[in-house]
């Protein structure tokens, strides 16, 4: 993969929109309530004052899971449990869940109970899904406040996998629901996977999957289990597709096979009815279905007849019991390719004994053919996989501990560190993917003041000390809480040498910084000397505000560092910073939109601390005009409201510079035609969006200026300490 394949928004050639194909794409007659969500109405009826995490330390957690337990046999006339065993389910639920996350931004995953909603709720690949949760309707009102769907779902799937003799590696609590979908870049496509849409991945076509979709079509969760494009017999491009997209979401060739292996050892697919048989998906039904999809007569269910995937059958004669057939089936038969009812390609053991067949779903005493899908073909047709294979199926054992930790990794990726994790099934085992920091301790007042001083009197600019507070704080994502500032990594070479990072003039602010930090942290000397140069811009301008971070960060060593799983935290834009790497297919300025909300920040945030940043001259050298680009102000180091007034300025006209494609302009005066300035689109997108430039106008007005120099500490401060959960959740682990 080149370095364009590594960038987050780039596909194909042409413009996309941000968010590529919504809701309100694929179901148009949907109700808009969002239309009662403006004007800054949450929502979210707990309201901002409820406290999950107190709540869900408040549940009886063991009475949840007996109740679960009790559950997952507990046959329900509306949808029969396979096997009187509804575990296998709950397990494709869960991994349905969690399987949306993707390392690109960080997004997806179970962490916010997204499959409640649509689109989710409405891939073809999570068909009938709908049915799982409302069988844990009953326990999620039960237990109210105290446990979120997001922890319903995960915790589940663990009781599932623990009910069928499975091996468990640990469960945090603490996902938070929403109450609203999020809004996810998911592809552009216009129709499903299901419905014909193209396989992202065509290498003959120069087609790599598109950065940072982890699913090979559109409604997938990742491949497509009939092979890619549903062609069953290439071997070679199952493999590469499943390397691909589980890679996307941290998944290494070990964790693969141990998690798809460790699934199928459970449940069966769905196709024993022909796929015109059964209604439309949840979202675009009729209202008095409420809320259910994939609709069929339920003689038919009762029956068994059923169509999911529309692949049809159980992989092992055990299938609600953990254990090691998967792969000895696997490798002890030759499969041949074969059609489902449902009319998909799968294969079947040549010649099973009688004691190899499985029990049909409904009917214990009748004897069915197992299968695999080509996705499962792939454990023993690819070199690599199959090597792993092997060794699984020698060594139960190592499959135990691949498949719980795997589990656990995929269940867990997406909440951040692992003092977010709440619970008593906390592991208490440190893994290198919670990228794990040591505690830090908080430096007296007299030390802060101190230091502050010596970095004000080292000659480091204010600019370059801000932007080496910012690199630093700035790697955080809201999405899956990793990154930041505290435990620096910003000081480990694969992260300073990010080009966003101007290496060569971090490398010797940090230098400094080192040099002056006595026995406080790498980290918190980093975002102080940030707070110090904030402070002295904002004295400069006139402004007496103290800028108050927070302290006590650690710093993180050399083997609590996995260099690769930060590979994807690299901006390829960053806006506040002027910078861009290479033009993408979405606009720079969406570019901007999307890290803000990464960060965390509102609007008014975004444009506020943007606008200071210019001031402060705090912009990438990577651009044609050097560091200029976009500071519009005079007085840059000083912290004012210049950028503002002077984007705002009728006086200057703006041309597009011909040869930055769109990426640079310059500012005019109006009447002599001189040139005043250089900026970027995202520079200009304050001036030329109507919302943007109201927000800008603001901090333009005269009488204002207190309130922007305000507002924009308020800013900095929050992106400066966005990643200190070991503060917040000190109360809830005593
Ligand atoms: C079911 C494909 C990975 C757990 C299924 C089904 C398909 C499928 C086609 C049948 C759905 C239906 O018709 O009801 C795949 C593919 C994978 C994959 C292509 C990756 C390459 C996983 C993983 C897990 C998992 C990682 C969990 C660790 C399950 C379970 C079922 C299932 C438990 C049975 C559900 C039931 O009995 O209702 N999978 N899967 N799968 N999958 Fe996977």
């Amino acid at each position: 993969t080149g370095e364009m394949s590594g960038c987050p928004f780039h596909g194909d050639g042409g413009t996309r929109h941000l968010l590529g194909r919504t809701n309100r794409d694929w179901w148009p007659d949907q109700l808009q309530v969002d239309i009662l969500q403006t004007e800054g109405r949450n929502p979210d009826p707990m309201g901002p004052d409820f406290d999950y995490c107190e709540a869900f330390n408040a549940l009886d957690y063991k009475a949840l899971k007996d109740d679960l337990t009790a559950l997952m046999t507990d046959s329900q006339e509306w949808w029969p449990a396979d096997y009187g065993h509804y575990g296998p389910f709950f397990i494709r639920m869960a991994w349905h869940a969690a399987g949306t996350y993707r390392t690109g931004d960080g997004r997806g995953g179970a962490s916010s109970g997204q499959q409640r909603f649509a689109p989710l709720n409405s891939w073809p690949d999570n068909g009938n899904l709908d049915k799982a949760r409302r069988l844990l309707w009953p326990i999620k009102q039960k237990y109210g406040k105290h446990i979120s769907w997001a922890d319903l779902f995960i915790l589940t799937g663990n009781v599932a996998i623990e009910s069928m003799g499975g091996p468990v590696f640990g469960f945090g609590g603490g996902r938070k629901d929403v109450f609203e979908p999020e809004l996810v870049y998911w592809g552009s496509e216009e129709k499903w996977v299901n419905e014909g849409v193209a396989t992202r991945i065509i290498p003959d076509e120069g087609k790599a999957l598109e950065n940072p979709l982890a699913a090979i079509q559109m409604g997938l969760i990742y491949v497509n289990p009939e092979g890619p494009g549903g062609n069953p017999h290439d071997a070679e491009g199952m493999a590469r597709d499943m390397r691909e997209t589980f890679a996307r979401m941290a998944m290494n060739d070990e964790e693969t096979v141990a998690l798809t292996a460790g699934g199928h050892a459970f449940g069966k697919c769905h196709g024993a009815a022909p796929s015109d048989t059964f209604g439309s998906a949840p979202e675009g039904e009729g209202l008095h279905r409420m809320g259910f999809g994939w609709l069929t007569d339920p003689e038919e269910i009762g029956k068994g007849h059923i169509t999911t995937s529309g692949i049809e059958g159980a992989w092992t004669p055990n299938p609600t019991q953990w254990g090691n057939d998967y792969f000895r089936l696997l490798f002890k038969y030759d499969y041949e390719l074969v059609q489902s009812p449902a009319g998909a390609n799968q294969w079947t053991p040549v010649n099973p004994d009688p004691e190899d067949m499985a029990p049909d779903a409904r009917d214990p005493n009748k004897k069915v053919p197992t299968i695999m899908t080509t996705a499962d073909m792939a454990l023993k047709r690819d070199p690599e996989y199959r090597k792993i294979s092997e060794r699984f199926l020698n060594d139960q054992t190592a499959l135990d501990d691949a498949f719980a930790r795997a589990w656990f990794k995929l269940t867990h990726r997406d909440m951040g560190p692992k003092v977010r994790y709440l619970g008593p099934e906390v592991p208490s085992e440190d893994l290198i993917w919670q990228d794990p920091i040591p505690a830090g301790t908080k430096p007296s007042d007299s030390a802060v003041s101190e230091f502050k001083q010596k970095v004000l009197d080292s000659g480091l600019s204010v600019s370059e000390l801000v932007k080496a507070a910012w690199a630093s704080a700035s790697t955080y994502r809201n999405s899956d809480h990793r990154g930041g500032a505290n435990g620096a990594h910003i000081r480990f070479d694969a992260i300073r040498n990010w080009k966003v990072n101007d290496p060569e003039e971090l490398g010797r602010v940090l230098a400094k910084l080192d040099e002056l930090r006595g026995d406080m942290s790498m980290a918190d000397a980093i975002v102080l000397g940030g707070a110090a140069a904030v402070e002295k811009a904002a004295r400069d301008g006139g402004f007496d505000i103290k800028v108050d971070v927070t302290t006590g960060r650690g710093d993180a060593t050399e083997d609590q560092f996995d260099a690769e799983s930060w590979e994807p935290l690299e901006p390829f834009a960053d806006g506040f910073r002027n910078y861009l790497k290479t033009k993408a297919e979405v606009k720079t300025e969406d570019m901007l939109v999307d890290r803000a909300h990464l960060l965390g920040l509102s609007m008014p945030e975004m444009t506020v601390l943007l606008g200071g940043m210019r001031a402060l001259g705090a912009v990438s050298k990577h651009t044609q005009h050097g560091n200029s680009i976009g500071v519009l102000t005079d007085r840059p180091g000083v912290l004012s409201n210049d950028f503002f007034v002077n984007l705002l300025e009728m006086g200057t006209v703006w041309e597009v510079v011909e040869e930055s494609g769109d990426e640079e302009f310059v500012g005019k005066c109006r009447l002599k035609g001189d040139v005043k300035w250089h900026a970027t689109r995202t520079d200009l997108v304050f001036g030329s969006n109507s919302q943007l430039r109201a927000v800008a106008e603001v901090y333009a007005e005269n009488g204002n200026e207190q309130k922007f120099a305000e507002d924009f500490v308020k800013a900095w401060i929050k992106v400066m300490d966005a990643d200190r959960f070991d503060i917040g959740y000190q109360k809830y682990h005593k």
